[in-house]
């Protein structure tokens, strides 16, 4: 009988029995080709038996739109501390103290690798061009064709995980983990070529990016469902800090999904928010104005649409003027462009946007999850550095200081020899009274979820919008549950993964960085914790807290493994 109180999560989304499969192995397996998974890869080149898969294209996730930047204290004068110091602040006292250090700590070298690499990053006079971006307190983001920096650094760390001999398997989806009695993760199941397929591994690596399309409005690409997230959920893996989204202030508003990103270096190289008067939006709300933290930016943009019923603001960008736009960011032109915005001439219509998933798969700074054999790292991870609210630029950043920690970690591992547990795909699957669910379009529950989710778990929340979007997603979640193929996967996964967003923000009864909820506006200090979410035997989600530098699995940084 279903709880029909609560979302059920199934162990699998298929009951099948991998004994009988075709399978291969390997030592190491790496799910996503954005920067964290390559740069495993690529760490690894020539040294393991590595193959990627991705369920797109190679290259084809969010890293590959990433315009501002990687952060590093490379620059005259700045240093690791005020890195440190920065991000501890934008992250609203939800940061792991211990694993930011290890991030700004290693962030030179983690240039210096990726220059290594082949990476061409901006210079200006023999030195690294840096910018501004929210939240820093000086210039420090580097970045490469001006304001294509993730392009650059796919391009550069996938040819040299190509060379290197890492297999590479796009338009491969990875429906769920295979795992033993014990819990242990011993590979995945694929679906690759119109089959299922078992693949067992040594180590699983999770790099397979966020849920950005759980909103309507995301700068998040096509395929950022969550797929790994979800996976690792099922198969008995925490996550932690999922209620914080982040949302970044300035997505082109001109009706396209996902939303063209407009860089926040272009408010870090001088253009302005305004409203439709010309009024600054920020003024008197932070004393970095427009280069507050990106919450803080967002959430005034949505208190002056509110107030004044508008959809949108705008960017002034035309004090750089026509030359400066083109040179330093041509993507964010040509996006302008294609909407018919000259950005040297028009104000550039934006609103806030879904952009990064901050919670993730509970990991250390070495991407050990709470599943032995299961790695996670990048967007799908989540490390506590970013804490309530990620620091502009800290996320490639992130996936290659803990990408090359995980290929540490995973040197010299082969695929373990215990047997893979069948996996049940109903159990979780409870149908409500009533009988087999209805045939509803996998389509109109993805599109009934993304604006539910906009609605009720956007930059602003209430605890009254939370549980009614949690009791509409207990019940679509039994249809959602029973799609077939990578489409209805996905669904799948989305709904799993917002009933874990929505739970833990409902939860919540405080704001911080990225949760902000108008029924309880202020932080309080006995939040100051992280929560964790999993799913018992039963097929329930079950919250618990976890203090800011408790110790043990998670934030905690494990040493001598690079
Ligand atoms: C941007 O260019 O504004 C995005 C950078 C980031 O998400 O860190």
């Amino acid at each position: 009988m279903a709880d029909e109180s609560r979302v059920c999560v199934p162990r699998a989304l298929l009951p099948v029995d991998p004994a009988g499969m075709p399978t291969e192995a390997v030592d190491v397996l790496v799910v996503g080709s954005g920067v964290a998974g390559l740069t495993v890869a690529a760490a690894l080149a020539g040294r393991s038996r590595v193959a990627l898969v991705t369920k797109g294209r190679l290259g084809g996730g969010s890293t590959a739109w990433a315009q501002g930047g990687i952060a590093a204290a490379v620059g005259l004068g700045d240093s690791p501390e005020a890195h440190l110091d920065d991000t501890l602040a934008a992250g609203a006292g939800l940061s792991e103290p211990a694993a930011v250090r290890v991030l700004v700590e290693e962030a030179a070298d983690a240039i210096d690798f990726l220059y290594r690499q082949g990476a061409r990053l901006d210079e200006e006079e023999g030195r690294f061009a840096l910018t501004l971006e929210g939240g820093h307190g000086r210039p420090r983001v580097l970045h490469a064709g001006g304001d294509a920096t993730g392009a650059e650094v796919s391009r550069a760390l996938l040819a040299v995980a190509t060379a290197g001999g890492c297999r590479l398997l796009p338009h491969a989806f990875v429906v769920d983990l295979l795992t033993d009695v014990e819990g242990t993760v011993l590979g995945v199941l694929l679906w690759a070529e119109g089959s299922l397929r078992a693949v067992r591994a040594g180590a699983v690596v999770l790099a397979s990016g966020g849920v950005g399309q759980l909103f309507a409005a995301t700068t998040a690409p096509p395929g950022s469902t969550g797929d790994g997230a979800a996976a690792a959920l099922r198969a008995g893996a925490v996550l932690a800090d999922m209620e914080f989204v982040q949302f970044h202030p300035t997505a082109l508003h001109r009706g396209r999904d996902p939303r063209p990103l407009v860089s926040e270096a272009v408010r870090g190289e001088g253009a302005v928010l305004r409203d439709p008067a010309g009024q600054p939006v920020t003024a008197g709300v932070h004393p970095r104005g427009d280069l507050a933290p990106r919450d803080v930016v967002a959430r005034a943009m949505v208190e002056r649409m509110d107030r004044a019923g508008l959809d949108h603001l705008y960017l002034d960008a035309t004090g750089l003027g026509r030359r400066r736009l083109e040179r330093r960011f041509p993507t964010v032109v040509d996006a302008c462009r294609d909407a018919g915005v000259d950005p040297a001439r028009d104000w550039i219509p934006v609103s806030p946007a879904a952009h990064y998933t901050i919670g993730g798969v509970r990991t250390d700074m070495a991407g050990r999850t709470s599943l032995p054999g299961l790695f996670a790292v990048g967007e799908v991870a989540s490390t506590g550095v970013h804490g309530a609210n990620r620091l502009a630029s800290n996320s490639l950043l992130e996936g290659m200081v803990v990408g090359r920690r995980v290929a540490a970690a995973v040197t010299g591992t082969r695929p373990a020899t215990g047997r893979p547990t069948a996996l049940t795909g109903s159990e979780g699957q409870l149908v409500p009274d009533g009988g087999a669910p209805s045939l509803v379009r996998q389509s109109d529950l993805r599109g009934w979820l993304r604006r539910a989710m906009t609605a009720s778990a956007g930059v602003v929340r209430d605890g009254d919008g939370l549980a009614g979007l949690h009791a509409g997603l207990v019940r679509r979640t039994p249809q959602a549950s029973c799609g077939v193929g990578p489409d209805g996967w996905e669904v799948a996964n989305l709904f799993v993964l917002a009933a874990t967003v929505t739970v833990a923000a409902a939860s919540r009864r405080e704001s911080r960085g990225a949760h902000w909820r108008r029924d309880a506006p202020g932080s309080l200090d006995a939040w100051r914790v992280h929560q964790t979410v999993a799913r018992n035997p039963e097929g329930s989600l079950v919250l618990q807290t976890v203090p800011v530098g408790a110790a043990g699995l998670g934030p905690g940084v494990t040493g001598g493994d690079r």
